[in-house]
This record gives structure tokens, sequence and C-alpha cells, in this order.
């Protein structure tokens, strides 16, 4: 584990070897907390607007106090960054209901949320986007609430290690026969030109990158239908795609050990890749030009 960085708990700014939590915080007792991975281009947050609008969100369903305001978790997320010297990456942000005695019923009124952050950098095999990555497909065995971003993860861990131990990129998730997402990303078909996502609702998350992608095809003239479709959909696909903040626009080329469409990223995916990637670079000049002014 690195011990090196600089992260944020309950209000400074501390290495993380020096960082500690009280075994008794309700994150780690219950899972009791949300949370938000933002992506980092050229040193710049992205989609800080969105990020927060999930965030309050997702705190506000739980119940949980969320103290930062929109300029506040931007003001984090690039201290952590400037901290860190990060250029690309990720910022993670975790809010839990704060530290008490173990019950399950919600702590006293006046009890502090504890706040933890961190930024990373990460390297991309560009490779992946070229060659597109491999899935299998799992049942969804999470709650029915998995639109709030919380850190309630297991069954997401554990679809995602078998994935892993099956030499796949992904488990894409099957809730009564229907496609719900990934076990950290969305996942998107597509079908005779126009690609097919899972609408926002209690069984998915309403990707950030979901939402990008879907101002891209717009732009580039892909059509797109917000609507349930089946595993024998997915499987008959002529292209396989996930979307996420540590995924981008990423072509599955293989499920379950079936090809889709040629066995390479179809020209659907291209080209939404495409559009995402330009948006990307249109935020980081905009965030530039916020900071400057
Ligand atoms: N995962 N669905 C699930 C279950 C996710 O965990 C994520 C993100 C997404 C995509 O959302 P976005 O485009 O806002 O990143 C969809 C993050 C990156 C994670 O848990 O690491």
């Amino acid at each position: 584990m690195e011990s090196e960085g600089i992260v944020y708990l309950n209000g400074r700014f501390v290495a993380r070897g020096e960082a500690r939590i009280d075994p008794e915080d309700r994150g780690f007792l219950f899972g009791d907390g949300v949370y938000e991975v933002l992506r980092v281009r050229a040193s710049q947050p992205l989609f800080v607007d969105r990020h927060h609008a999930r965030l309050t969100r997702s705190a506000g369903q739980c119940e949980i106090a969320q103290p930062f305001d929109r300029a506040g978790l931007e003001a984090l997320a690039r201290e952590l960054v400037a901290r860190n010297g990060i250029s690309d990456g990720i910022v993670y942000l975790q809010i839990t209901r704060g530290v008490a005695s173990r019950a399950h019923v919600f702590p006293p009124p006046g009890t502090a949320p504890t706040v933890y952050a961190f930024a990373r950098a990460t390297v991309e095999d560009p490779e992946l986007w070229a060659r597109g990555v491999s899935a299998i497909l799992l049942p969804d065995e999470r709650w029915g609430r998995v639109d709030m971003k919380t850190v309630n993860l297991l069954p997401n861990v554990l679809a995602a290690e078998k994935a892993r131990r099956a030499g796949a990129y992904e488990a894409i998730l099957v809730r009564e026969g229907v496609v719900t997402e990934g076990s950290h990303c969305n996942a998107w078909i597509v079908r005779q030109g126009v690609a097919l996502t899972h609408p926002t609702g209690p069984h998915i998350l309403a990707g950030v990158t979901r939402d990008t992608v879907l101002r891209a095809a717009a732009r580039v003239g892909v059509t797109v239908e917000e609507r349930p479709f089946t595993a024998e959909e997915l499987l008959g696909a002529d292209e396989v795609f996930l979307t996420g903040t540590t995924t981008g626009v990423l072509g599955v080329v293989q499920v379950d050990g079936t090809t889709v469409g040629d066995g390479r990223p179809g020209p659907v995916t291209r080209a939404l890749d495409g559009g995402y990637r330009a948006l990307v670079e249109e935020e980081v000049a905009r965030a530039r030009a916020a900071v400057a002014s």
C-alpha cells in the first residue's frame, strides 16, 4: 500500500500514512457512506457541477450531512491535485455518517460526518481502447437503490473479482433478464446504428460519463435510446461498450467468450469515444479559463 501522498481527512491535509479513522466509523462498520470519483485531466478536476449534484443527491437520500457546496468541492479537488502534483488521474471523496457507538439507528444529532479524500495519478494503456476488452455477464445481486452512490459495494467487488478471475475487464450485470450496468461503469449496446443504454432510475448509477456521452452522441450524430435491453440483445448486438470516469468510452469485443461484431471496437463506439474525448478537452479548457478569470 502506498504510504505517500497528501490526503484530506476531516478538514486537514495530512500524509496518507498519518491519516487515522476511528474503527467505530459507520463507514467501516456499516458501509454507511457515500462517495464520488472525479476525473482529473491536465490537472483540472472535470465535470465538478455534475459530481457535486450527484453527491448532494446521494447524501440527501441517505440523510448524511454533505458539507461541500460546489465551490468547496472544486477547491478541495484542486488542492489535492496541486499538493500531489497530479496531471491525469482521479479525485476520490467519501463522506460517512461519522463515528458513534455501534447501533443500526442513526447516531445522535450533531455527530460529524467523516470526510476523506485523495487524488491519485492513473496511467491509461491506450491498447485497451484500440483493441477493446472482454466482459462476462453475471446476475445483478445489488440492492434496489444503486442510483445512490454509496460505499456499499460488496456485490460490485465480488462481481469485479469474478470478472478478473475469468480474465475479463468487467462484469456486466443482469437483473431479471435486463442488463443494468457494469460493476464500476455503465453498459451500452449498439443495434442497427442506434446506441442503447438503461434509463436512469433506481437500478443504475446515473453516470457522469454516461451523461457526457449522451451529449457527445447528439454532436456526432449518433441516435441514442435510453431503454432497457436484455442480455440476449447484448449477446446479439453489433457493438457493446462501457462508460465511466475511470473507463472513458471503452469497446467490449467479447462477452462470455462470444465475439461481438468483428471483434474490434465498432464505428459507433469509436465515434462516441472521439466525441467524448473532445468534450473532455473542452471541459479542461473551460476549467482552466474559469480559474484564470
Ligand atoms: N464508478 N456504474 C457504477 C456501478 C459505477 O460504480 C460507476 C462509477 C459508473 C459510472 O459513473 P461515472 O461515469 O460517473 O464515473 C456506473 C467509479 C468510477 C468507481 O466506483 O470507481
